[in-house]
């Protein structure tokens, strides 16, 4: 598989659908958990199970309490344990095909809250590049030593205001100008928009066809990089009604209202409009606490014990959800039912949300709830779970559909982005809807490009 002495991977349709893989490069795929990465663990980048299906769960409706779908689709399986292992492979993927990347020329650097830098200190090692990693200090123990697991270095810098500015500030002024390193830039690469709007949107889709009316009546999805939110694109493209919910922690509520502030639900919420966000199609914003996905992720990890006495949730469906969820998850779950009773979304419609990653990153957040709750019990859960999930009314929904709102934005982005470099040209021309579909055809082109440098090999139909 390594045409040319390089660790190619999958194409954008291969991710997509992974049969379409020749079974020439999956072979010598190594077994076993915690080993080093391969370049055939690339292959596993997608949102499928072993037999092809794409991984979703639909909540029972007595822990969401709505009477509309709420299906989630599940991230931890990816390699590295998150999807956000996807945005890093395409950046990287992409800069191999245009810009000829090839390992020991340069240094990698990821700016990241947790995940991406995972992702990319894997892809990292399954491709032979040397990585570093630009992260805030002060985020769960998990993360650093995953990265460092990978083989990363990790740099530290100060979490501030506890908004991402600082971050994309120090990652451009220490490594921007250093030619001995390339950025996988996930704030800023379209590779990451068009990874989720083709690979995302597309498996959403098709999850969505078996359940209710087979339709998508909203995505919802807390963003850090936007990436994740790209998908509603394409299911905006599929479904014209669709609507595309962005979740954020109540105590920063930047798409919302231009405020920021510090929380705990590491990857979201980071006070700034992303590069790739393409605010034009983010209809709504809804608020959760980060107190609620704190106790959310805590009962629902009790499995049965909590949500069948508390909520009447079946006991095997209870016992299914343990370890799916990390505190974004969670969040995204208390956004998509908040979606549900606000716009009275009724039976047999789909409101589709993400999982990015599950509950092994969490373990030091979750002791941390205990540090400051005392001694937690059974009542104190079962209390819990009722005020979470059949709870937490009151904030309400924030309507970006109008013009106003979609200046504000705009003008939030280009103030962060020309502030780093953008020419107002580019930042300008991603009002208009056409920049985004440009963008999102060049998919075809990196396939056709890929397939070509992986060499002759048997083409996808
Ligand atoms: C745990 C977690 N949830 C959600 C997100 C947000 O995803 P996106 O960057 O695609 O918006 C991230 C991003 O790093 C994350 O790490």
């Amino acid at each position: 598989m390594s045409a040319h002495g390089i660790v190619w991977g999958p194409t954008y349709s291969e991710m997509l659908d992974p049969s379409l893989v020749p079974p020439t490069l999956l072979q010598g795929r190594p077994n076993g958990r915690d080993r080093e990465p391969t370049g055939v663990d690339l292959f596993g980048i997608n949102w499928r199970d072993e037999r092809g299906r794409v991984r979703v769960v639909r909540l029972p409706t007595e822990l969401t309490g709505v009477e509309a779908n709420i299906l989630v689709l599940i991230g931890k399986h990816f390699p590295s344990g998150s999807h956000k292992i996807g945005p890093a492979y395409a950046a990287l993927m992409e800069a191999e095909l245009e810009e000829q990347l090839r390992p020991g020329s340069v240094t990698l650097v990821a700016p990241s809250t947790g995940n991406f830098a995972i992702g990319a200190a894997y892809v990292a090692r399954a491709k032979g590049y040397e990585a570093v990693v630009v992260m805030p200090e002060g985020l769960t123990d998990e993360r650093y030593e995953r990265v460092r697991r990978y083989g990363a270095r990790v740099d530290l810098i100060p979490n501030g205001e506890g908004d991402l500015r600082e971050l994309l500030r120090l990652t451009h002024e220490r490594y921007g100008g250093d030619p001995s390193c390339r950025a996988l830039a996930q704030f800023e690469a379209m590779a990451n928009y068009r990874f989720h709007r083709f690979v995302t949107g597309g498996s959403i889709l098709e999850a969505a066809a078996g359940f209710g009316d087979a339709r998508v009546a909203a995505f919802v999805a807390a963003p850090g990089s936007a990436g994740t939110l790209a998908a509603g694109d394409e299911i905006k493209a599929h479904f014209d009604d669709a609507l595309v919910v962005a979740v954020e922690p109540r105590e920063s509520p930047f798409l919302s209202c231009s405020r920021r502030g510090k929380h705990r639900i590491e990857g979201i919420g980071d006070g700034i409009v992303s590069l790739i966000h393409n605010v034009l199609n983010t209809d709504y914003a809804v608020l959760v606490a980060e107190e609620d996905c704190l106790w959310g992720l805590r009962v629902i990890q009790e499995g049965a014990q909590v949500l069948t006495r508390a909520l009447g949730v079946p006991e095997g469906a209870a016992e299914s959800l343990v370890d799916l969820f990390g505190l974004s998850g969670v969040c995204n779950i208390l956004g998509a039912i908040r979606v549900a009773r606000s716009l009275s979304i009724p039976s047999g419609r789909n409101i589709v949300t993400i999982a990015t990653d599950g509950f092994d990153r969490y373990p030091s957040a979750m002791a941390g709830l205990e540090r400051e709750s005392g001694h937690i019990d059974q009542a104190i859960l079962r209390l819990r779970a009722r005020l979470v999930f059949s709870g937490g009314e009151g904030t309400g929904l924030y309507d970006l559909r109008g013009a106003g709102e979609k200046e504000r934005l705009h003008r939030e982005k280009e103030a962060l982005w020309s502030g780093l470099g953008y020419p107002d040209s580019y930042l300008r021309a991603m009002r208009s809807p056409s920049f985004w579909e440009e963008e999102y055809a060049r998919v075809a082109e990196y396939d056709r490009l890929l397939r070509e440098a992986r060499g002759a090999l048997p083409e996808e139909g």
